[in-house]
């Protein structure tokens, strides 16, 4: 059934990849629904139906919590090679998240939400990778259809990140009304966002049973049992110095939200240095892949400014759509939530310009230039939004045109370097070290949204002017120094385009 070339009954392209466009369509749906309304439950007022967080802590939260979510894919990629199979891998995930936003859809409290970031962050890392893997999975090396699969693919992502925002803000405003006599039923909306990510497992489990291949069932590298005390061993060593880390921070009175937040940033940035120096040192490495290794650095370091500029959209993009944006149009009516409809929105219109563009470009640009191209469109994105207080001061709301605009030059940004990244990665990627690499990907997104988690903490109306044209500078700055380093970095690509 798999691998079948013949197979051509979704889109041209195998039926398995119905059943992963669906899952993954979902799967982001009840993530960035979710995410939609988060921030504005953390920090609304109780009376308002939210948890009456601080602004400055509910931002670092989002921050924090969206870079927890990529880092954990180490993990599910770990577990699916070695222990599960991609196959079991993503349905433990898909049920891990179901039950995050089931513990949120409850009005549980504080409580409730730190059990759902957990239960979220293991669940996503389990899901987000293997699915991806396995949409690789669907193709014979020589199959001519795997781009294209891959495009259909993210087309899902987007498609599920585009509907959420209005679906489940409109989901709690309706429920909210009718049923329980407020603005907003935050909890009404979280149950969407189950309901979602229930469908996308039914119709996984359904479709897989029929079309995923039963490769994808057994682990590709299963441990022994060797390994396994090795790993039991390495298990026990990190939760007891967890726990050491923990005890003392309580022990000193020090163990609070803030805190935990600094000592996670600081995870995200070592783990990546931690991976780098390995994959340098490594025996297992030859020395044309040791030089493709550092050229991956610099381009690491612009992917995560600038997944740390895309990914503050649901935070400080959010938080200027609620507090400085007239929302309405004409007699138009809509809510902050419904503004990150627009990342994917223009992610699905600008895609096939993209494609069209690079297709006719003969002699396009290198790997790095496009990077530190997107570097510049993302540092414009934000300079833009210095704008509107720079011209009308930062008391009142300005046109909704302001944040579509930074949207659009944002997403110009990502066409430069996510398509770009991804494949670039898979590229330079010594032999031994695939997988990993692979997760060095997600880790560039896990790391900007790191740095977010401490950058936030000053973003205000008041300060909104100095911060995104400081935060936008450092990309611009970024870019020209890219710009200086394209054709050391070409040379150390090794022939890799
Ligand atoms: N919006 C992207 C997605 O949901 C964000 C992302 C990019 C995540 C790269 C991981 C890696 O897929
Ligand atoms: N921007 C989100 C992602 O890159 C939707 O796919």
């Amino acid at each position: 059934m798999n691998k079948n070339n013949a197979d051509t009954a979704f889109f041209g392209q195998p039926k398995g990849l119905s059943t992963l466009f669906f899952t993954e369509m979902w799967e982001r749906f009840s993530y960035y629904g979710m995410r939609a309304i988060l921030l504005f439950y953390m920090y609304y007022a109780i009376s308002k139906g939210g948890l009456g967080m601080s602004q400055v802590t509910a931002a670092s939260i989002m921050s924090i919590y969206g870079s927890l979510v990529y880092l954990s894919t180490l993990v599910g990629g770990w577990l699916s090679d070695r222990v599960w199979g991609s196959r079991k891998t993503v349905f433990y995930g898909g049920v891990l998240i179901m039950l995050g936003h089931i513990v949120l859809a409850l009005p549980a409290g504080e409580t409730a939400l730190y059990i759902s970031i957990a239960l979220i962050v293991v669940g996503t890392g389990l899901l987000k990778p293997n699915v991806s893997d396995m949409v690789g999975g669907l193709y014979d090396l020589e199959d001519r259809r795997r781009e294209a699969g891959f495009s259909i693919f993210v087309f899902g992502i987007n498609l599920g990140s585009f509907l959420a925002p209005w679906l489940v803000p409109w989901a709690a405003q309706v429920f909210g009304f009718h049923i329980f006599g407020n603005e907003m039923n935050f909890h009404a909306g979280f149950s969407l966002a189950a309901i979602g990510m229930f469908f996308g497992l039914v119709q996984y489990v359904l479709g897989g049973k029929k079309y995923l291949s039963t490769n994808s069932l057994t682990p590709s590298d299963p441990i022994d049992k060797g390994d396994l005390l090795n790993i039991i061993k390495w298990v026990v060593i990190g939760v007891v110095v967890i726990a050491f880390v923990l005890g003392i921070m309580a022990s000193v009175g020090q163990l609070n939200v803030d805190n935990v937040i600094t000592l996670l940033t600081i995870l995200a940035i070592a783990l990546p240095i931690y991976y780098f120096v390995a994959m340098l040192r490594s025996s297992k490495v030859d020395k044309v892949e040791r030089s493709r290794v550092k050229a991956y650095i610099p381009l690491f370091f612009a992917a995560a400014i600038f997944w740390g500029i895309e990914e503050s959209g649901s935070v400080v993009l959010a938080i200027f759509a609620a507090q400085r944006t007239v929302l309405h149009i004409g007699s138009w009516h809509f809510a902050a939530a419904n503004f990150q409809s627009l990342n994917p929105l223009f992610i699905m219109i600008l895609t096939p310009v993209f494609v069209a563009l690079w297709d006719k470009w003969k002699k396009q640009p290198s790997a790095p230039e496009k990077f530190a191209t997107g570097l510049v469109f993302a540092g414009l994105s934000y300079m833009w939004m210095a704008l509107p207080g720079i011209l009308f001061g930062t008391s009142g709301r300005v046109s909704p045109f302001w944040l579509v605009g930074s949207w659009f030059l944002v997403e110009i940004a990502e066409m430069l370097i996510s398509p770009i990244g991804l494949s670039i990665t898979t590229k330079l990627a010594p032999n031994a070290f695939r997988s990993q690499m692979m997760s060095m990907w997600f880790m560039a997104d896990a790391t900007g949204q790191a740095i977010n988690a401490q950058i936030v903490k000053f973003y205000s109306t008041g300060t909104e002017v100095q911060y995104f044209m400081a935060v936008g500078v450092v990309s611009v700055v970024f870019a020209i120094i890219m710009f200086f380093l394209v054709k050391k970095i070409n040379i150390l690509m090794e022939g890799v385009k």
